[in-house]
């Protein structure tokens, strides 16, 4: 197997806390990886280092086998690492389509297009075509303040994989949202992201989400990998009980 991203002995100290601890890993092509750990854990912290949005103090990321490391976070995201929040990204005054649009329109960087009317077109269908793969084409032309959660963090998903990713970054994709929906919002994303090929590494804080759809779990606390391996070796081996029950959903 081929390593699409690897890390090495990254780290990052906020004043006392170790947010990341010399976290070495790899990630191979078209893997589903799940992140889990207690609040505070540091998952968010391992996808911003891996993403630019804050420097490691030492240690390294290399994407494909080169080094990424420090690179700033639109170069990254042009090399094919595409991100969602976990508070979706969203325009509260623009409908569902003109989000990917815009996200479409950056990755082509249109701008001085002579035949900008005809890419306008086939951006349109792209879009649409887009919003298809996600379960949102009923939606096309709603304002994203009409959408219930699950449809939001679908569509903050869609826009990441608008710019064509090799690897997907998702931080909590179904947190605010309840159990059987849970469930549907991963369904689509299987079935969205899994043709492709694209690699997958989620946070997650429910572990029936991480058991069904998951093939490999990371967990995290302070800052370090403590268990690495299938759900069943790492949430089954004691790891479930090292994560608060307080932060399992339904419980919050
Ligand atoms: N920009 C920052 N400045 C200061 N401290 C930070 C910063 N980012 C993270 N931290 C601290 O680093 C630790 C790890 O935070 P992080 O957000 O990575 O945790 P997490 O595992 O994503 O938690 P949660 O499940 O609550 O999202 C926490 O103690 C947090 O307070
Ligand atoms: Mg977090």
């Amino acid at each position: 197997m081929t390593a699409v991203l690897e890390t090495i002995e990254l780290t990052r100290h906020f004043g006392q806390i170790a947010a990341a601890e010399r976290i070495t890993t790899s990630f191979q092509i078209g893997e589903w990886v799940g992140i889990v750990g207690a609040n505070g854990a540091g998952k968010t912290t391992f996808l911003n280092l891996i993403t630019g949005y804050i420097k490691p103090e030492s240690g390294q990321v290399l994407y494909l086998g080169r080094d990424i490391t420090g690179l700033p976070p639109r170069r990254i995201v042009q090399l094919g690492i595409a991100r969602s929040f976990q508070v979706p990204q969203l325009y509260a005054g623009l409908t569902v389509s003109e989000h990917l649009l815009i996200a479409l329109a950056a990755r082509e960087r249109q701008g001085l297009n002579p035949w900008r009317p005809l890419r306008q077109r086939t951006l349109e269908s792209e879009a649409m075509a887009l919003l298809t793969r996600f379960g949102l084409q009923d939606d096309a032309q709603r304002p994203i303040t009409e959408l219930p959660e699950g449809k939001r963090k679908l569509l903050d998903i869609a826009v990441s994989f608008a710019l064509q990713p090799r690897l997907l970054l998702l931080d909590e994709p179904t947190s605010g949202i309840g159990a059987e929906e849970a469930m549907q919002v991963m369904e689509t994303l299987l079935s969205a992201l899994r043709p492709s090929g694209v690699t997958v590494i989620f946070v997650e804080h429910d572990m029936e989400v991480v058991k069904r759809y998951a093939q490999r779990v990371l967990l995290l606390e302070h800052g370090r990998v403590v268990a690495d391996g299938t759900p069943m070796q790492v949430l089954q081996g004691g790891g479930e009980a090292r994560i608060p029950l307080a932060r399992q959903r339904g419980r919050i």
